[in-house]
């Protein structure tokens, strides 16, 4: 049985990552840990909260964790997925209540207890993963693995040009988990769109199921299915956590992937929140790259038929 850590942001794309996990027969929920992000700390942990209560599945326990990140003040995303970060359909009324332990202390007394056991899935920014490494270093390289939904991958960012939400929020973080030398695999931006978010006749299949979980995901979303419509006139929810959480579920779904020796930009404003991605292919001339070891595992592609049908049996259940 694996043994997993969630640290989220909880918007509604987070909520159906949540339910995936929280679902899933093979994966037992150590504990789901929260960060401000999407929306500040305290909405991140109720949508949390709401969310593992609203699923029929294992009942984690919710830690809250950093209200803002290391070095700045906290963008949100209040604009792409709603003021609540749940489609603003007054949905959010959980009668859980989170752990009064800090997450970052939660965290390591569970890294601890299972040495070389515990995979964190970080689908947020990650702010309460710096501050674990920062605080215990020794404790955090007894993490087994790392996924992180983070960076623009080998595409373009989507809160910069060159930047994605995730690491623009606290990208002095990744630069932390990036230097930290945890097996770390990312799932970026790239690879959550095209056929991996929900079309129309998704929606509409998940909305007339009757199923509690599906009604709710796709409820939850409702803003950013309005902010694609807007944005691109797309009747799409692309759905980055969801997608990083397909890969860590069911890992043959990652069809391509490369080791790269990936540094986070936190200098410059304009590249602030960038991930540059060496894969090591030759170069015409010396870049400033030579001689770096790849320091992590970059999804470049997914079987995204496979993972919706998964992803759909599980919200269907
Ligand atoms: O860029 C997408 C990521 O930023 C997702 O995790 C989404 O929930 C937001 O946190
Ligand atoms: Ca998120």
């Amino acid at each position: 049985m694996r043994r997993i850590i969630i640290d989220t942001d909880c918007g509604s794309d987070d909520a159906v990552a949540l339910i995936m996990a929280l679902k899933s027969k093979n994966a037992h929920i150590e504990a789901i840990t929260t960060v401000c992000g999407n929306v500040p700390l305290e909405l991140a942990a109720k949508n949390a909260l709401m969310t593992i209560e609203i699923t029929n599945a294992q009942k984690p326990q919710l830690y809250i964790g950093a209200s803002k990140p290391l070095m700045r003040e906290l963008v949100t995303a209040v604009n792409v997925h709603g003021e609540d970060g749940m489609g603003d359909l007054d949905l959010i009324h959980p009668s859980l209540a989170s752990e009064k332990e800090h997450a970052v202390d939660a965290i390591l007394r569970i890294v601890e207890c299972y040495p070389d056991e515990i995979e964190i899935v970080t689908i947020g920014p990650v702010t309460n993963i710096a501050l674990a490494i920062m605080k215990d270093p020794a404790t955090m390289k007894k993490v087994k693995h790392i996924y992180s939904m983070g960076t623009a991958g080998f595409g373009r960012g989507n809160t910069t040009p060159v930047a994605e939400f995730n690491v623009y929020v606290d990208a002095e973080a990744y630069d932390i988990m990036l230097r930290s030398n945890i097996p770390l695999t990312i799932i970026g931006f790239d690879v959550c769109l095209g056929d991996a978010a929900l079309n129309k006749n998704d929606m509409e299949m998940l909305m007339a199921s009757g199923k509690k979980e599906a009604i709710f995901a796709i409820q939850c979303n409702r803003s950013l299915l309005e902010y694609n419509l807007k944005r691109s006139g797309e009747h799409i929810v692309d759905l980055p956590d969801a997608v990083a959480m397909g890969v860590v579920l069911w890992p043959e779904l990652m069809l391509d992937s490369a080791e790269c020796f990936c540094k986070a930009c936190i200098i410059d404003p304009s590249t602030y929140g960038q991930v540059i991605v060496d894969d090591g292919r030759v170069l015409a001339v010396s870049d400033g790259f030579v001689n770096h070891v790849p320091n992590t595992i970059v999804c470049k592609s997914i079987d995204n038929e496979t993972f919706k049908s998964k992803m759909f049996r599980f919200l269907l259940q």
